[in-house]
């Protein structure tokens, strides 16, 4: 088991990786804990749950409405809860984020933790405190700042990810790679996704050193002000296409990732070499949707994410693996650096 500290504004954070959850009340530090969450994880998990309150709800990502937080804050109430207590969400990011929202919110800020249950959640949406929800077809537009008391990281969960699940959330290690640890790149080069699940090791390494980078941006940067800006590599674009074509986040995202890179090569910031490398890796971890993006309306999906229409985008870029420079474009800039997109054809 390897620890890492998180200490933000907001509070601080021990993320133990490789720990059984088993052992959750172990941290709970004698507190009345409230467990949170979906009716997926319950089946395939429920016997490993402490005798303790659990709430279930309804998996999927409608969860994160204020509707749902206001039925918990109301189930919270019925169990006699209050802020001297602890929830601990044990789930993906869709449990993370709502369960972060409603523990900072429920008595101005109850004792938090998070068990993530799928790769993207451990590697990304359990760890940095940002906890968001929806708001109709605005994606993580309310929300707070705030670090869990502890991260429990057990990866035995990951055997029952479906494989798209698995896939998608190795698009975020590849990303965490391409910003900041060039490591990571050459541990999952020239493998396929049931190579690296099927590996304790070569998985436990990832996530450690994911982890690592991620605490690293987020205790430099805890409210996205500056750095932790990085972690957007591939998310500008990647969420345009993630809508207009309904993709998997992964999958988005890796599309996203191969499109900056493209444009960091136009702007004769990285080399080409570059560009064949990550898109080979993406490719192979089949990560590459087979799509023809539709210029027009992916910029204006762009703009109207940034709510800036017309104003300059601020894009995260590369100079080479693990080298990130963030370069503002403005609209027009970005059309035309779209239309000469070639890492696709090779
Ligand atoms: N707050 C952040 O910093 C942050 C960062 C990244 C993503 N997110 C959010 O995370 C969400 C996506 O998270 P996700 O990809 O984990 O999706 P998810 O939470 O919807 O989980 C995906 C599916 O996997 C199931 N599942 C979870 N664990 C399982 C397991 N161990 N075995 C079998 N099935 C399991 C769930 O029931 C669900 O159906 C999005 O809402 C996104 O906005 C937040």
């Amino acid at each position: 088991m390897k620890t890492y500290q998180l200490h933000a504004a907001t509070g601080s954070s021990d993320i133990l990786i490789g720990e059984s959850f088993e052992k959750l009340q172990e941290y709970t530090a004698g507190k009345r804990i409230v467990m949170l969450t979906d009716d997926q994880i319950y089946a395939l998990h429920g016997e490993a749950f402490p005798d303790v309150p659990v709430i279930r709800i309804p998996r999927g990502e409608q969860a994160k409405s204020l509707g749902r937080a206001a039925l918990l804050y109301q189930e919270l109430i019925r169990l006699g809860a209050n802020r001297s207590d602890m929830l601990v969400a044990v789930g993906g990011g869709v449990i993370c984020d709502l369960g972060g929202f409603v523990a900072t919110t429920f008595q101005r800020g109850m004792d938090l933790s998070f068990v993530p249950t799928t790769l993207l959640a451990q590697v990304d949406a359990a760890i940095g405190g940002k906890n968001g929800i929806n708001l109709g077809e605005y994606k993580n537009m309310v929300g707070t700042f705030r670090q869990p008391s502890f991260v429990m990281i057990d990866p035995a969960f990951l055997k029952t990810l479906p494989e798209d699940e698995f896939v998608s959330g190795l698009a975020e290690i590849v990303k965490y790679g391409l910003i900041s640890d060039p490591g990571i790149l050459t541990l999952i080069e020239g493998k396929t996704p049931r190579e690296i699940s099927g590996d304790q090791d070569l998985l436990a390494e990832l996530i450690g050193r994911s982890v690592r980078v991620k605490v690293a941006v987020v205790s430099q940067d805890e409210e996205d002000r500056g750095l932790r800006r990085i972690l957007n590599f591939g998310h500008t674009y990647g969420h345009g296409i993630e809508r207009l074509y309904e993709l998997p986040h992964g999958k988005a995202v890796a599309y996203g990732m191969v499109v900056a890179v493209d444009i960091s090569i136009q702007l004769g910031l990285a080399e080409d070499r570059l560009g064949k490398r990550i898109f080979t890796l993406l490719k192979n971890l089949g990560l590459l949707p087979h799509i023809k993006p539709d210029r027009d309306k992916v910029m204006e999906l762009i703009s109207h994410d940034k709510k800036k229409k017309g104003e300059e985008i601020p894009f995260v870029l590369l100079k080479d693996a693990g080298k990130t420079v963030i370069r503002p474009l403005s609209p027009d800039e970005i059309m035309d650096l779209l239309e000469n997109i070639k890492l696709f054809t090779i």
